[in-house]
């Protein structure tokens, strides 16, 4: 098989816990993101969603295993990714502006001022911010504008990868589901590999390709990806109308609600090669010439 984009491959992480010993968060997780993917990871609180990510950014180091982007090994960060998280990070004593011309001038150091402040000012339009706004501090714009900064600032710096840690936790629902709106408008302008951490099934199932989904930890492994079998562009108020919507909300719901604690903590069984490639698609039933009498089929299919 040719390898990913990026390719996690037998990583395990272990902590103190406290008492002397050790505890595993997770043990020989292997998974693959292709180039250009939106995928999101989906998993109880402590599973160790975080810790991957932080792996990925080149944050933290694991135990033990690699990860590789393009073949090269992930070590330390880098301008190649960017990271979003939960609470915004912008520096206080700058401007929405500065705070991403900051990073597109490190990033593209033989940009002249005006192309850096003119690349900088598209992606903040891009997420709805012009005008006057833009030269506000953030402690002058709504949680919500500030998030909007943050995205604008890892997308302006163009990395290969993007790593989002729930940006749109502390949202209220319709400013989330507005960024979420921009967010995918930015992925599908620019064609960036984004890997982002969520807890709400529906902001997944609108924003994915795939979904990986971790069981509770400690010992936690990423046991599925599941295609998200609804057609771009997706709008809200439309896929759950997708005969596909409920059938793979469902398979969701039933994950997180009972088999992700079924499956936790088995350490006795051999780690997964990569993910269960799960692939829910009804429209095939309703397309066939002769369809049986509907019991949903729910394929699930070896990768
Ligand atoms: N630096 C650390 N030292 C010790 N334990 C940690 C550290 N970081 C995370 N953990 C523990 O690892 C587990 C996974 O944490 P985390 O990745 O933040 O989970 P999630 O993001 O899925 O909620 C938790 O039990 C957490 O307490
Ligand atoms: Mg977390």
């Amino acid at each position: 098989m040719a390898k990913s984009f990026l390719s996690i491959e037998q990583l395990t992480q272990r902590y103190p816990d406290g008492q002397g010993g050790e505890f595993t968060v997770f043990e020989n997780a292997n998974f693959g993101i292709e180039k250009g993917e939106f995928v999101c990871i989906l998993g109880h609180s402590g599973c160790g969603k975080s810790t991957i990510m932080n792996i990925l950014a080149g944050l933290a180091d694991p135990t033990s295993g690699v990860v590789k982007m393009d073949g090269q090994h992930v070590s330390g960060p880098s301008l190649d990714r960017g990271v979003v998280f939960q609470n915004y990070s912008l520096l206080p004593w700058l401007t929405a502006l500065k705070n991403v011309t900051f990073g597109v001038q490190a990033r593209f150091p033989d940009w002249d001022k005006s192309k850096v402040i003119e690349h900088s000012t598209a992606f903040l339009e891009k997420v709805g911010l012009t005008g006057d706004t833009i030269h506000r501090k953030p402690s002058q714009l709504s949680g919500g504008m500030r998030q909007r900064v943050s995205i604008a600032r890892a997308f302006a710096n163009e990395p290969k990868l993007l790593l989002l840690d729930e940006p749109f936790g502390a949202l209220d629902a319709l400013t989330r589901g507005t960024i979420q709106d921009e967010l995918i408008k930015v992925w599908s302008d620019t064609d960036q590999t984004v890997f982002m951490i969520t807890h709400d099934i529906d902001e997944a199932i609108l924003l994915a390709d795939r979904i990986l989904l971790m069981t509770n930890g400690p010992m936690a492994q990423v046991a599925e990806s599941v295609e998200i079998t609804i057609p771009r562009p997706r709008k809200r108020t439309d896929i759950v109308d997708h005969p596909n919507y409920y059938a793979i909300r469902n398979h969701l719901v039933q994950f997180l609600g009972q088999r992700s604690a079924e499956l936790a903590g088995q350490s006795d069984t051999p780690p997964l090669a990569q993910p269960k490639t799960v692939r829910i698609d009804l429209t095939e039933d309703i397309d066939a010439e002769d369809p049986e009498p509907a019991t949903p089929q729910l394929r699930a299919v070896e990768a």
